[in-house]
């Protein structure tokens, strides 16, 4: 396994590896690696030929008094957990190679993010999509792996590729759950006690809701409402949002009529949970 800090170097081994006709799987991440990443990359490893992983704690993204200077790293475990998955480059820049000079773009997303977590997060998956803009370019994959638990991830990268006509396949990898259901995050680790034994309530509402849709209730509102008095019932957290939308447009629905998103977000002390699921106009579970 490699590790590469230039943005030069990186680009002359991806340009070689596909000139050599080799396929490459990337695995964008902002590091402090957990389950989640590592489904990821195994995914990639099984797929392709080599493995890329990007570690780069992406300052675009943060809004102000999101705390980018406190975001987690453990650089040394991440090799360690990076090298035990196969990976063959780690590419992990600093701030000033990937952004030397002040950019002259400022890349907007118009679409699938004026709900969920893009309500809350103005700008945020415009700093997204701007450094994978610049990572696809860097490290030239033929697929990119993304975990389903940022399920509007999904939705804008995908748009993104799409009206970008970037070669490159989005593969959106499946949420890694806990045994009772509670999906994994690195922010598991700040519930209380108690709030760790409430918080599998979120995707058994989930649950609950596309079960609802599934014994015939046609109601959007009521379908959120069953969710929404589920979750207040069984935790102490306040729900941010919950959402029933068509799936990856985002955008408002009277009816399931095609694939959709049940999306909730649930405030703790110290933790913000998100769970989703996606199903379809039968409430067959597409991914979640
Ligand atoms: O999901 C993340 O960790 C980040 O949003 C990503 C895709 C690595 C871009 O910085």
């Amino acid at each position: 396994m490699r590790v590469i800090s230039s943005v030069t170097e990186m680009q002359s081994i991806s340009m070689n590896l596909k000139r050599s006709d080799h396929s490459v799987g990337f695995v964008p991440t902002m590091g402090y690696l957990h389950e989640g990443h590592e489904q990821l990359l195994d995914a990639a490893r099984a797929n392709h030929d080599v493995v890329i992983l990007s570690i780069f704690v992406n300052p675009l993204q943060f809004g102000a008094g999101e705390d980018l200077d406190h975001y987690p790293r453990d650089e040394a475990r991440d090799r360690q957990i990076a090298k035990a998955h196969g990976v063959d480059y780690v590419f992990l820049p600093s701030e000033r190679t990937m952004y030397p000079t002040p950019p002259i773009l400022d890349i907007q997303v118009v679409r699938r993010t004026d709900a969920l977590c893009g309500k809350s997060r103005p700008g945020h998956f415009a700093g997204v999509v701007t450094v994978l803009a610049k990572l696809f370019n860097i490290c030239q994959p033929d697929g990119a792996y993304f975990g389903m638990k940022d399920a509007q991830q999904v939705a804008v990268v995908t748009g993104f590729v799409e009206d970008l006509n970037f070669p490159i396949e989005i593969v959106a990898v499946e949420t890694v759950r806990e045994a009772d259901g509670l999906a994994k995050s690195s922010r598991n680790a700040n519930l209380t006690k108690q709030e760790r034994l409430e918080a599998p309530a979120i995707q058994q509402a989930l649950k609950i809701g596309r079960d609802a849709f599934m014994n015939g209730e046609t109601s959007v509102e009521a379908i959120k409402q069953k969710v929404k008095t589920f979750i207040e019932g069984e935790t102490h957290g306040k729900i941010d949002y919950v959402e029933l939308r068509s799936y990856p447009e985002l955008e408002e629905i009277a009816l399931i009529e095609d694939h959709v998103i049940l999306a909730v977000a649930v405030q703790f002390k110290k933790a913000r949970l998100i769970d989703n699921v996606v199903f379809d106009h039968t409430g067959t579970v597409v991914k979640g």
